[in-house]
């Protein structure tokens, strides 16, 4: 429920994506906001009022002389409460009216009148959006301080391809979790490892673990959502980078060595999240391993960089945060591990609670001592762990 208690106004204009716009307040509803929709009369041609209603379980606004407000001042009374107005989709011509300060209708005058954020989902045509007119009200509703999320490039609805169509309802939430969130870790640089490492025994087999990469995706979401510009270095996973962090994929222990320490003069903060393999092979072979041939194959194991300890000892590194994977004895594997990689926060995990699942436990250890964190979803786990390295690094609770 990662948007439990926010009010949202949804504005919806006439254009075709409209009916994105239906998906989009289930979307928000599903994560706990209170949704309130007004439309303008153009949007009531392509989707009715009866499905936003049904969607958001609130009567619907279209006209500014509705006289279901009891003071008949529905442009002013609808924002009162909200934490933000999201107009999606929002049309050329929508655009065009607010960067004017029109208020030629109940959603224009819902704008003008609002004492919360805007931002827009713009949905056109290519050319339209091309158009030298739209660039410019674009750029005027910037210089105004509203957020514009996308548009995206793509086949459109009249058959063309290029930049106009409005970003999908998921990625509109996404953008709106990370623009409510605390910005915590707002100008910092965050460089992050997540997943598992694969070691070559041949063109074909290697040695892995049975990390998901969740817990390190979990993390790198939340940090972009606290502001911070996020470059994660992955394993092999399975999972789509998070929207707004920079993802460089790598396979083997070393490649991902010298993806973080090619990187890591830039970061504010390191955070290693991913189960790397703690030895490789020492002779991969080039050619694929024959049963038939030599009987089973002996496999030289040789040492891998522990990337978490160098990037801690370099002079002026950045702020360290190790995790912990441990059977058993979690508090002290990782208060040793703490010690050994001289990093002042570290997360401990069991496991058999963190390997894979979609939940997990952890114990963050630092220097003020022993902080447990309740069972929960990776996702909330990530916002309490970055919240805490915010309180560390900021000092902004
Ligand atoms: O990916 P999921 O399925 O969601 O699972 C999450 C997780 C259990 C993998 C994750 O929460 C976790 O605990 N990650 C660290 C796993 C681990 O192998 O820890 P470790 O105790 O071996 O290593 C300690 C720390 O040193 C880790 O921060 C690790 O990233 C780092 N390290 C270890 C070895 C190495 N060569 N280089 C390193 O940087």
């Amino acid at each position: 429920m990662e948007l439990q208690g926010k009010r949202i106004v949804l504005g919806v204009t006439g254009g075709i994506a409209a009916y994105k716009a239906a998906e989009l307040v289930r979307l928000f509803v599903k994560q706990g906001a209170e949704v309130q929709v007004a439309m303008t009369e153009a949007a009531t041609r392509f989707v009715t009022p009866v499905t936003f209603q049904a969607l958001s379980g609130k009567p619907v606004f279209t006209d500014q002389w509705d006289a279901r407000m009891a003071n008949n001042m529905a442009h002013i009374d609808l924002s009162r409460s909200a934490d933000c107005i999201l107009v999606a989709p929002a049309t050329a011509d929508f655009m065009a009216r607010v960067a004017q300060g029109l208020a030629d209708d109940l959603l224009t005058t819902l704008v003008l009148a609002r004492d919360c954020p805007l931002l827009v989902a713009p949905a056109m045509n290519r050319q339209m959006w091309e158009n030298p007119a739209t660039r410019r009200n674009a750029a005027q509703l910037q210089a105004d301080g509203v957020a514009l999320l996308g548009p995206a490039c793509g086949e459109q609805a009249c058959g063309e391809t290029g930049a106009g169509r409005m970003l999908e309802p998921e990625e509109i939430l996404e953008e709106l979790i990370a623009f409510l969130t605390p910005k915590r870790l707002a100008g910092k640089r965050v460089l992050m490892t997540a997943g598992p490492t694969f070691e070559a025994i041949d063109p074909v087999r290697g040695i892995t673990n049975l990390s998901s990469g969740k817990m390190g995706y979990a993390v790198a979401r939340a940090a972009r959502q606290a502001g911070a510009e996020v470059t994660l270095i992955s394993g092999p996973v399975s999972l789509p980078a998070p929207q707004g962090v920079a993802r460089v994929d790598v396979r083997s222990a070393l490649d991902m060595h010298q993806a973080v320490m090619t990187r890591v003069g830039q970061a504010d903060i390191f955070i290693a999240v991913a189960a790397v393999a703690d030895y490789r092979v020492a002779n991969p072979a080039e050619q694929k391993l024959k049963k038939d041939e030599g009987g089973p194959p002996a496999i030289e194991l040789v040492e891998n960089p522990d990337i978490l300890a160098e990037v801690a000892s370099l002079p002026a590194g950045p702020f360290c945060v190790g995790f912990a994977a441990e059977s058993r004895n979690l508090e002290q594997y990782a208060q040793a591990k703490r010690r050994k990689k001289n990093i002042p926060l570290i997360a401990g995990n069991l496991i058999q609670e963190g390997f894979g699942g979609e939940d997990n436990r952890l114990v963050l250890f630092d220097d003020n001592g022993v902080h447990p964190l309740a069972p929960a979803p990776k996702p909330v786990l990530a916002r309490q762990l970055i919240k805490h390295i915010a309180a560390i690094t900021t000092g902004k609770n």
